[in-house]
């Protein structure tokens, strides 16, 4: 079989991954709508196209927090890499790394902050932050990601419980015996026991995150560090604009793979109300459902500045570690590449809002 789309990736990932691994990766909290709302609301999206542009010279690249990236296209955290593969985010960090884009960690990683940042030291990385109640956890958290050289920290705010994914429950899912969450075996506060880490995932995060995180924590944590803050799971203006007011450097509009609450709507379609109230206050960014090069334009006509792909990278590490996330972002970059050619948009600032509309724009008709 050759693999020329995201998809194949998936479908092959789905064939081969033990069933609590992969209903783990796949799966959406309670009836999955917001799951299958994720892809489908791109493709109820039409792409009002330029002609006759000369697009013989063209760039994806884009700049976000300062950083000149490659294409508009980064690695979302995704927890527990090494069940897809053995070097887990190791691999997915260098293959990132080689596309020349951003790979964000998950704190329930299988490779350590350290790990990760010895085994791709060129990688723009950032860090993706759960804040424990024990604060002390999550501050050396912090601490360790800025001395191995992580560049933001990516703070999730959509998971103060965790999501019900009903495959989850049946399996009783855990991570298998063989792997470790990374970050915490020497941690120097020594508060999560192995007990801890052994029960399932479920419970380890209800007893662990703090659910009274609130906004005034954003100032604890931009008092305990000088790294840009990144807020993930931003789904209203109301919440993206209290962010831009406490001066975050970035909201990633998300809801989480549509992992936590189900029924929310699509990230992409949330995106144009947050762009319309933000406006440049803060950077802006999305993951949820990229799967095409015309789903990042959509995105990027909408008011992303990039898009962030979460299971279309664990496909690609499940097929053959970072050989396969390279060959997955390539795809998703070529395909980019191809919808501003074919929109006759020679950078990413040609993309224009006017050139994304529903589909209901033309059923009217
Ligand atoms: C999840 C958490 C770990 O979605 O972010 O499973």
């Amino acid at each position: 079989m050759s693999f020329i789309c995201v998809n194949d990736y998936e479908v092959y990932s789905k064939n081969v991954l033990p069933k609590n691994a992969l209903d783990y990766y796949k799966s959406g909290a309670c009836s999955q709508l917001t799951l299958r709302l994720n892809i489908d609301a791109f493709q109820r999206l039409r792409i009002r196209p330029r002609i006759m542009i000369d697009i013989s010279n063209r760039d994806c690249s884009a700049t976000v927090l300062g950083y000149k990236i490659k294409y508009p296209i980064g690695v979302s955290p995704t927890a527990m890499q090494k069940m897809a593969h053995p070097e887990g985010e190791c691999a997915n960090a260098r293959a990132v790394g080689a596309f020349g884009s951003i790979f964000t960690l998950s704190t329930l990683s299988t490779s350590s902050i350290e790990e990760v940042a010895k085994a791709a030291p060129n990688t723009n990385k950032w860090f993706q932050l759960y804040i424990y109640k024990d604060r002390d956890v999550t501050r050396e958290m912090v601490l360790r990601a800025e001395k191995a050289g992580f560049k933001a920290l990516v703070l999730t705010v959509d998971a103060s419980v965790f999501g019900t994914r009903y495959a989850d429950v049946r399996n009783k899912f855990h991570l298998p015996a063989h792997l470790r969450l990374a970050n915490f075996e020497g941690l120097k506060s020594n508060k999560i026991n192995h007990a801890e880490q052994n029960s399932g995932l479920t419970e380890y995060v209800n007893k662990l995150f703090d659910s009274s995180l609130s906004w005034k924590d954003i100032k604890w944590l931009k008092d305990i560090t000088k790294l840009p803050l990144v807020l993930k799971g931003i789904l209203t203006p109301e919440d993206a604009i209290i962010a831009a007011d406490l001066g975050v450097a970035a909201i990633l509009v998300s809801n989480h793979g549509a992992r936590q609450l189900d029924t929310v709507p699509a990230s992409i379609e949330a995106l144009p109300e947050i762009a319309t109230a933000v406006g440049n206050r803060c950077e802006i960014y999305l993951d949820g459902g990229i799967r095409y090069g015309t789903d990042v334009f959509k995105a990027l006509a909408l008011g992303a500045k990039m898009v962030f792909v979460g299971r279309p990278a664990v496909w690609g590490l499940t097929h053959s570690g970072e050989e396969g996330v390279t060959n997955v972002l390539n795809i998703l970059g070529r395909e980019f590449d191809e919808t501003l050619a074919l929109t006759g948009c020679k950078s990413v600032s040609d993309i224009k809002k006017s050139m994304v509309v529903h589909e209901s724009t033309y059923s009217k008709l």
